[in-house]
Order: C-alpha cells, then structure tokens, then sequence
C-alpha cells in the first residue's frame, strides 16, 4: 500500500471526515502536552471568566477554520511537497484546536454554533488559494499566521495575569502561528497585495465578531 494514489474523491471523503470530527468530535490526539497543564486553576471572578470564554471561544473558531483552510489547499496545491507541508501544519493545528477545546469547557462555556459553517467557508477559501497557485498559497498561510499572531497578543492584552491556564495556551500557540508563518514563506510563500490582505483582516474580522457571541 506504500505507493497508494489517493483520487480527488479520496480527498474529498478525507475532508468530509476531518470536517466531521473536527466540528463534533475531538481532533486527534497530539503529542504535545496541553501548556496549561502545568498552571493551576486560579480563582478568576465572573467577568474575567466569561471574557476568557469568549476570546477562547474565538480562538478555537479560528483553529477550526485553520483545519479547513489546510485541508482545502492540500486538495488544490500541485507541489507534492507543499501538499505535504499543508497536511503537516493542519496536523499541529489540531494540538490548538484541543487545548482551546478543553479550555473552552473549563471556563463553563461553548464552542461556536457556527463552526461548520467556519470550516466550509475555509476549506473552499483555501482550495482557491491553492488552485492560484503554490507561492500564493503559501503566502495566504503566511499572512494568515501573522494575523493571527496579532489577534492573539491583543487576547492577551485582555486577559487577566491571574489566568495562567488559558495565556499559557495562547503563549505556545503563539509561538506554533509564528512558526507556521516562517516556515511557509521560507518554502516560498509570496508576499500578498495590500487590497487581498485588507480582505483577509474583513473576513477574520466577521468571524471574530460573531464568534464572540454566538
Ligand atoms: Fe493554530
Ligand atoms: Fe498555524
């Protein structure tokens, strides 16, 4: 079976089922341990609670959408290598999207409703971006670990010191986005045009405003 050719309707099954477990099931496990892990529970008072719950809630919309925007560049990319690439970062991702997961159900709160809409609206996102082309692609990868490195710091900037477990989470995935970002511009991610940037941080932006809420 080493040299199995997978067919685009293998893919396509492949997605479905990644998009099934991610939206309801848990992600595979990861071989990393959680990074709160090593923090104990603090004593948060309510409104710093709920305020997590919501950036958290957000942050977890956003690693489900990383899943499908992986998983539909990986249907598009031509390069075998840069296929190869996508899937490994979709893989990391799943790490994040179960440390927020679990984070998530430690502050008394839920997941997005939204997120299977998140993770269609993603997966066609990115097999465009792959469809345009590798080096454009990539880029896409690279502009949007950079964003949302940046959404991260100001989830940061919101979230009380005394809450160890959840800035924990984000200070390692803030470390894994930056990395990811490197790593594609340095297989040759193009830098993207200031209108398609502009457009990305719209679109990141309806998602992060709805997910807050809903
Ligand atoms: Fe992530
Ligand atoms: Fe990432």
């Amino acid at each position: 079976m080493l040299n199995r050719h997978y067919s685009k309707l293998d893919q396509l099954i492949d997605i479905f089922d990644n998009g099934l477990r991610t939206v309801f099931g848990a992600a595979p496990q990861g071989e990393r341990a959680n990074p709160a892990d090593t923090h104990p529970e603090a004593e948060l008072g309510a409104e710093d609670k709920v305020l997590a719950g919501r950036l958290m809630r957000i942050n977890h919309a956003g690693e489900v959408a990383a899943q499908g925007l992986y998983q539909g560049q990986a249907l598009t990319a031509k390069l075998p290598d840069v296929r190869e690439k996508m899937q490994q970062a979709a893989d990391e991702e799943n790490d994040h999207l179960n440390w927020c997961a679990s984070r998530i159900s430690e502050l008394g709160t839920r997941t997005s409703l939204l997120d299977p809409f998140w993770y269609a609206g993603s997966v066609s996102i990115g097999a465009l971006a792959g469809a345009i082309g590798d080096k454009w692609s990539l880029g896409f990868v690279a502009e949007t670990e950079h964003q949302v490195v940046r959404h991260l710091d100001s989830h940061l900037a919101q979230i009380t010191p005394a809450d160890a477990r959840t800035r924990a989470i984000l200070e390692q995935m803030k470390i894994d986005e930056g990395q990811h970002a490197t790593t594609a511009l340095e297989a040759g991610g193009a830098a993207l045009p200031a209108p398609i940037k502009a457009l990305m941080q719209l679109t990141s932006k309806v998602m992060t405003r709805t997910a807050y809420w809903i």
